[in-house]
Order: C-alpha cells, then sequence, then structure tokens
C-alpha cells in the first residue's frame, strides 16, 4: 500500500511507525510543514499506561521515549499563599521536540520517507496515494476539504493562554500557579520535561487579558508581563516562547473539535485533526498515539479500506468521547475558576483535583490518604467546630441549618408514590416513609404533597389540605421521630398546568381519561397538545393559591415536620411562572426575571411567616429548562437563588427540566451537580445536589468539593431504603445507627464485609 500522512506531528509520524511495523513492504511518506527541529509548545505529558501501549506496539521507540521520561508523582497548587501537595498522580513528560525527533528516527530507521518543509496544499495532489491519513493537526486542511462529510463541530474556548517554557525547576511536582493581578486572575500550569527546561501555559479569562492589555502585546511585552507575574514563582528564570514563527503574540484559545465522521473514500482523520482534548488533561499525544497505533491494526487485519476505517472508528471513538468529556470538565472548571477563588485552599485543592470528575474521593485516597485524610479533617472541624478524633467520610458530618442538625449528609429525595386517596396518605406511605427513616439518611423528603384538592397532579397525589390529611402526616412523623434520628421534610407543591394527569406508571402527564378538573396556569399555555390548556390565573387565584400554600404549612407545623421544601420546579405551577416558556403574562407577574418571581416569592413570604423560626425552608428549582438561551439557563438559576436567598430562602435544592416537552437534557453521572456548584459558589448559599448520583464516593466527592452541602438520592433509596447503612458498612464507619431490633444483622453484615476484603486483599 502507498501511504501519505499528511502532518508529522505525534499522529502522522507514529501511524507511519505502526503502518511499517506491520508490514514494511507499505510505502509511507510523512509530508510535514515545518523544520524536523521547529515545534510550538514545549513538553507533553503521557503516563505509564500509555507508554505500555505503546512499548506493545513498537518496543524500539518505546525504550527511546522512556530512556527521556522525567517522572513526578505530585501536584502542587500555589493559592493565596499557600501551597498545598498532594502526592501518588503519577506523570511522565517528555519534551515535544525531543519525542518528535525520536519518532523521525525510528520512522526513517523503519523507511518511511519524510518530506520537511513541504506544504500539503490540496489533498487532490495526493490521488495517486492508496490511502492518505489527515494528521494535519488542530486547523486540518484535510478536515476543511471535505467539512460537508467530516462534519466537524470546533467549539472555541473561552479562555486565553499562551504556550511558554522556562528553565525554573519544576521537577518535584506538576505545579498550578494561582496569581491574583488588578486584572483579574492569572494562572500557569507548570511541569518539568527534561533535566533542565519546564512547560509554563499561562491562561486566564478574555476579559482579564483585555484588561491587562495582553490583546495589544506582542509576544516579548507578553513574556515581560507574565514574568513580573509569577515573579515570586520563577525565582529569576525567563519565560521563552518558541512560537515565534507564529503571527501575534502566540495567546490562543482552546478549540474543541469533534467530527461526526472520520473517513471518506480512502481519506481518514487522525490525532487533532478528528478530535482534540484540552491540555489541562493533558491526554492530546496520548490520544493522537492510541488513535495511530489503532487505525494500523485496523487497516492490516481488516479485509477492506472501508471495513478497517469502520472498526477503527468504532473502536476510537467511545474513548475519544469518555476522553472529551472529561475534558470539557476540566476546561469548564478553568473557564470558572473565578467562582472558586474563595474556597479555602484544601477545598480549592480538592475542586482542582477532581475537577474533570475522572478522579474521585476514594481515588484520591488511594492516590494520598495522608492528604485526603487531612482534608476529611478540614472538613467536619468546618462543618461542626471540631477536630474529629477519628476521621469521617464528608457524608457522615453532621449539617446544621437553623435549629435543626441532620446526622448526616445523605438525603431521601422527594418521590411521588401515587398511592393516596383523596390526598391522604395511607400505609403505603407509612411503610414507605417509616423504612427509609430507619436506612440511615439523615433527611427524609415526603413526595410533592399538594396544596389543594386541583393542585394534585394525578389522583393519586397526596395532599396537605384536610385535617385528616395532618392526621395521617402526623402518624408519619411520630414514627420517623420516635424511632429513629433522621429528620423529615414536608415537599409542598402545586400542580399547575401539569395537573389533572394520570399515575406515574400509567401514561405520564397525560390528562385523565375520564373526570378531568379544571386547571390554571400563569397563562393559557398547555404542557403538550394532548394536554388541557390552564386557564389564566387572576388576581383572585393567585390569593386562593396562597392562602391554600399558607394553609399547607400550618397543617406541616401541627404534623411536626422539621424542614419545608417549596416545590418550584419541574413545570408545576410556580416553576412555570418563573420560566419563560410558559410565562407569557404582560402584567407584573410576567415579563422580566423579577416579574416572574413575583408571584413565587409572594408565596414564599406568606409560607415563611407561618412556619417556625428555627425550622428551615429549602426550595426546590429546574436551574435549566435545557431549551437554550429561550427558557432558564444556569446563569438565570444563579439570579433566582440570589433572589430567593435574599427573600430568606436556607437552602437551593437544584434540580433541573421537566418545564418542557422541547427540553434536550445531557444525562450522564452527577449530571446536575454542575447548577448546584454554579449556584453554591456563585450565589453563595446551601444547596442540595440532586440527579443520578448513585455511589457513596459520588456523594463524597461532591461535598468535599464544595459543589453542594447535601445530596439527595431518589431512585437508589427505592432500590434500597438502606442505601446509607450499606453505605456505611463499605466505608467502614461505625456511627450510623441502626434500628435497635436489627443490631443482629448490622453485626453479621459488617463481619461478612470485613471477611469480604480479606478474601479479596483490600486488607
Ligand atoms: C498548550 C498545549 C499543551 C498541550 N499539552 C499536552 C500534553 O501535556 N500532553 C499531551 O499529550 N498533549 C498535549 N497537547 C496536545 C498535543 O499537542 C496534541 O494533541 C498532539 O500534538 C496531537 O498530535 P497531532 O499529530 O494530531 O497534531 P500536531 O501535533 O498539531 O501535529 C500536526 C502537524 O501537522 C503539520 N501540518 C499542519 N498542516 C500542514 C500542512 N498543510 N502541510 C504540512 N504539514 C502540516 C503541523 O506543522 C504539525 O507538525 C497540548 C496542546 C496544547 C495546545
Ligand atoms: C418515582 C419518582 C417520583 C418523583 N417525584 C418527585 C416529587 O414528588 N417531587 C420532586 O421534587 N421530585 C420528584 N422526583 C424527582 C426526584 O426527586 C429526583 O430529583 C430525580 O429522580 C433524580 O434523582 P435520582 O437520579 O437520584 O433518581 C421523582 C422521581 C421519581 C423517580
Amino acid at each position: 500500500m502507498r501511504a501519505a500522512c499528511l502532518g508529522g506531528g505525534p499522529a502522522g509520524l507514529y501511524f507511519a511507525i505502526s503502518l511499517k511495523r506491520r508490514d514494511p513492504l507499505h510505502e509511507v511518506v510523512v509530508v510535514e510543514r515545518n523544520r524536523p527541529d521547529d515545534t510550538f509548545g514545549w513538553g507533553v505529558v503521557l503516563s505509564d499506561e500509555t507508554l505500555g501501549n505503546l512499548q506493545a506496539n513498537d518496543p524500539e521507540s518505546a525504550a527511546l521515549i522512556r530512556n527521556e521520561f522525567v517522572y513526578w508523582d505530585d501536584i502542587a497548587v500555589h493559592y493565596r499563599d499557600t501551597v498545598v501537595t498532594s502526592t501518588g498522580h503519577g506523570f511522565c513528560g517528555i519534551g515535544r521536540k525531543r519525542l518528535l525527533n525520536i519518532l523521525q528516527g525510528r520512522a526513517r530507521d523503519l523507511g518511511v520517507q519524510l518530506q520537511f518543509e513541504t506544504e500539503a496544499q490540496d489533498i487532490e495532489s495526493y490521488r495517486d496515494f492508496d490511502l492518505i491519513v489527515g494528521a494535519d493537526g488542530v486547523n486540518s486542511r484535510v478536515r476543511a476539504s471535505h467539512a460537508d462529510i467530516f462534519q466537524p463541530d470546533i467549539d472555541v474556548r473561552a479562555c486565553k493562554y499562551v504556550w511558554l517554557g522556562t528553565h525554573q525547576k519544576f521537577d518535584d511536582a506538576f505545579t498550578f500557579i494561582f496569581e491574583e493581578t488588578e486584572h483579574g486572575w492569572i494562572w500557569a500550569h507548570a511541569y518539568q520535561f527534561d533535566a533542565d527546561t519546564a512547560t509554563f501555559i499561562v491562561e486566564c479569562s478574555e476579559a482579564t487579558w483585555r484588561r491587562a492589555g495582553f490583546n495589544r502585546m506582542g509576544i516579548e511585552e507578553t513574556i515581560a508581563a507574565c514574568e513580573m507575574i509569577f515573579a515570586r514563582k520563577l525565582g529569576g528564570h525567563k519565560l521563552m516562547s518558541n512560537a515565534r514563527h507564529l503571527r501575534g503574540a502566540a495567546w490562543l484559545n482552546f478549540n474543541r473539535v469533534l467530527c461526526e465522521r472520520w473517513s471518506y473514500r480512502n481519506i481518514v482523520l487522525l490525532g487533532d485533526a478528528a478530535a482534540t482534548a484540552h491540555f489541562s488533561v493533558g491526554s492530546g499525544s496520548k490520544l493522537a498515539m492510541e488513535s495511530a497505533i489503532a487505525l494500523a491494526s485496523c487497516l492490516h487485519t481488516e479485509s477492506s479500506m472501508e471495513a478497517a476505517f469502520r472498526r477503527y472508528e468504532d473502536e476510537r471513538r467511545l474513548e475519544v468521547l469518555r476522553l472529551q468529556s472529561a475534558a470539557r470538565n476540566s476546561t469548564e472548571w478553568f473557564e470558572e475558576v473565578e467562582r472558586y477563588l474563595h474556597l479555602d485552599p484544601v477545598q480549592f485543592n480538592y475542586s482542582l483535583l477532581t475537577r474533570s470528575q475522572r478522579i474521585s474521593h476514594e481515588n484520591l485516597r488511594q492516590r494520598d490518604s495522608v492528604w485526603l485524610a487531612g482534608a476529611e479533617k478540614w472538613f467536619e472541624k468546618k462543618a461542626t467546630g471540631r477536630t474529629p478524633q477519628v476521621n469521617h467520610a464528608p457524608m457522615f458530618v453532621p449539617f446544621r441549618i437553623r435549629g435543626i442538625e441532620l446526622k448526616n449528609r445523605v438525603v431521601v429525595s422527594p418521590m411521588a408514590q401515587y398511592r393516596a386517596v383523596d390526598g391522604n396518605p395511607t400505609d403505603w406511605h407509612f411503610v414507605h416513609y417509616a423504612e427509609r427513616a430507619k436506612g440511615g439518611a439523615g433527611l427524609v423528603f415526603t413526595e410533592m404533597t399538594c396544596v389543594s384538592p386541583e393542585g394534585r397532579i394525578t389522583p393519586g397525589c397526596t395532599g396537605l389540605y384536610r385535617d385528616e390529611h395532618q392526621k395521617a402526616w402526623k402518624r408519619i412523623v411520630d414514627f420517623v421521630h420516635a424511632e429513629t434520628d433522621a429528620k423529615i421534610a414536608m415537599q409542598l407543591g402545586h400542580s399547575g398546568a401539569k395537573g389533572s394527569t394520570q399515575l406515574g406508571w400509567e401514561t405520564m402527564d397525560a390528562p385523565l381519561a375520564a373526570d378531568n378538573w379544571e386547571i390554571i396556569g400563569p397563562s393559557p399555555v398547555r404542557w403538550s397538545l394532548s394536554n388541557q390548556v390552564p386557564r389564566e390565573m387572576n388576581r383572585a387565584d393567585m390569593d386562593k393559591v396562597r392562602d391554600d400554600y399558607v394553609r399547607a404549612a400550618q397543617l406541616a407545623v401541627r404534623a411536626g415536620f422539621d424542614w419545608l421544601e417549596l416545590h418550584y420546579a419541574h413545570g408545576y405551577l410556580m416553576s412555570s411562572f418563573i420560566t419563560p416558556l410558559t410565562n407569557k403574562r404582560t402584567d407584573r407577574y410576567g415579563g422580566s426575571l423579577e416579574n416572574r418571581m413575583r408571584f413565587p416569592l409572594e408565596v414564599f413570604y406568606a409560607v415563611r411567616a407561618v412556619w417556625p423560626e428555627n425550622k428551615p425552608i429549602s426550595v426546590r428549582i429546574s436551574a435549566n429548562d435545557w431549551v437554550g438561551p429561550d427558557g432558564i439557563t444556569p446563569q438565570d438559576a444563579v439570579a433566582i437563588s440570589r433572589m430567593l436567598v435574599e427573600a430568606g430562602v436556607d437552602l437551593i435544592d437544584v434540580s433541573a427540566g421537566q418545564t418542557s416537552t422541547q427540553a434536550k437534557p445531557v444525562y450522564g453521572r452527577m449530571f446536575q451537580t454542575p447548577f448546584s456548584d454554579q449556584i453554591r459558589n456563585e450565589a453563595g448559599v446551601a444547596t442540595l445536589a440532586v440527579g443520578n448520583i448513585y455511589e457513596p464516593d459520588h456523594v463524597n466527592s461532591i461535598l468535599m468539593a464544595g459543589r453542594a452541602d447535601l445530596v439527595c438520592l431518589a431512585r437508589p433509596h427505592l432500590a434500597n431504603p438502606y442505601w446509607t447503612l450499606h453505605a456505611a458498612a463499605d466505608l467502614g464507619y461505625q456511627g450510623a445507627t441502626w434500628p435497635k431490633p436489627y443490631l443482629a444483622g448490622r453485626d453479621q453484615f459488617y463481619r461478612l464485609k470485613a471477611r469480604a476484603e480479606v478474601m479479596i486483599g483490600k486488607v
């Protein structure tokens, strides 16, 4: 086969090597516009795992690369006159130029033709080749030449960065340095890559970049300014650029590249040309080289080029997407870093280390148990004012708000049961809530309980508008208080335009087959074409709804609930006032966010006035309508939260969606937690996170990083009411309270766990 690799970076060179190794008869040409020793940037980070893959593919070049590796285990974070160092992270680095020279030499030895200083102008001129590999980097011309087929999606990220080098030593740790300047925060990612040189990438927001005047500076001035900013850490060493051949000052925005397809006829994309991963997860070269191995291997084993390309894409796309997802989290963390700069250095460090969500609490324990133990102590001391004798996982640290103390930070999220009769909770509810309260969570929410019969979602929804409801709820609350040390919260809501619909396991949100009741909303906007059109509320309706809330809150006081939550999410009445998708009013309750919040706030004020001073009120909101700028965005959610906090709301329970049939949610592990993080750290309010959080490790990471104060789990508590007691056993926590009659079960459970751990060699 005759193959042309357009681009002689890690992808092109390593592919050429990999193909030649599989069959020396292949004729392979690498076309590179630069000279062999020209390169932008300084060092690249690889890992031992990647080196293992390189070793299996081509031991000769792997040995040469390994010889040049600089290893470091620590990550040091310089922030607010402190340096927080943790260990066990295991990186290795190599100079980019050295890496390319090794690959060039190896390619040459294998008989690859290297054409330097040759611009690949037009892929048509490579028509004679059997295979054309577009390995021409992030701005790939090959990709652009068939953009209609490859369909690139290029996301230009917000921060500005410049890739510099220095002879200052950063050989003891991968180092992050955050400096506050009069123009805003500027930070550096620094790591050693050979005996006397380190990469020093400087990054900041575009606003800071402009305020600092970097947009008007050439490279010399940029370097001089960066040297001043980081003078304390550079020890008198200079910063250097080797991108002087580039125009301007070499500041860039990172381009995240995705492509719908990676191949067309005999043309295939590889490396950054196909997909990029942000430099803060240090995996671009790894991706490029591992994809090069996969492509060469598929071409060798598959019967046709088409089949080879298909397998190459199948094999690599998932891995690429996984890394891009971690890289997106990491990119966004740096883009939003100013949100975290109020955090204590311990929590700031934790947040940074777990930013990609690939590293969890227990991963950190494996890496550096001493540092993590110190961080856990810090967390507990901050919450309780006492330094603990024995360390506890963050989920088992008590939480205090007003006069209420929760024994731990696990919450049973509100979940409609659809088992009520005329709004009355039944024995089903008694058993359901009693069982969850026995299961160890610090707080158990009731389902959305409706403030009036017409405010119910379905005929099976619970209510709190009659004395008999209050009595039935009191029986449940009394049991929880008498038999467990959990607290219990009442969630109050009104269904609005999503009312008069079928039970959850029938057709959700669809109107009843018969006997529908009249529904109301801020505007006559129906949930879907099959739903009733709600009657637009007038002031008298508002007065009634407000008074219904107040009556329900008073009944909740009499029932003895510890905590109240107002359900302002998921498209129900209050939520439909807040989102512009359903609030089309032109009076003082519609239009601006301030107007749309007017009625929900009025209800809150009225409820707060009758709710005991020593008990908290949380409000659940939908922090994202998932419809883009036409609906509520996470940034709007911060503004909503600020208004609620100003009014006296104690916590925001951060959910999302269910406000429009047009929503396009992006699901995933902990997918709503970023909204909680944003609200907590921008609006400065305590939050509850919820949504696809199901492992103790998730809960601990969220809490320790300051992304929420409490963590709600819904479906996991349907599968296992004893989720928290099991998590305690998994984590070896001895303080969880099991019901007395169950103690024998507890002892056996812990014993079996301990035995299983010995068997698998954990202890
Ligand atoms: C600031 C920064 C820091 C990074 N840090 C790391 C890191 O620590 N670890 C890591 O693994 N990755 C890192 N990367 C990413 C890494 O550099 C790339 O992902 C990797 O180089 C991709 O390899 P590639 O061969 O696909 O592309 P490139 O390395 O960009 O190579 C493409 C080559 O094609 C050539 N070329 C382009 N167009 C033409 C043309 N028309 N004709 C001829 N030649 C052409 C270019 O000159 C270039 O040599 C970093 C990237 C940046 C921007
Ligand atoms: C069966 C069921 C009923 C629910 N009912 C309510 C409810 O009454 N009020 C509410 O705010 N959320 C309700 N939710 C949403 C959950 O509280 C939670 O936000 C959602 O399920 C995501 O959490 P999870 O991934 O832990 O399940 C319900 C969820 C389920 C699965």
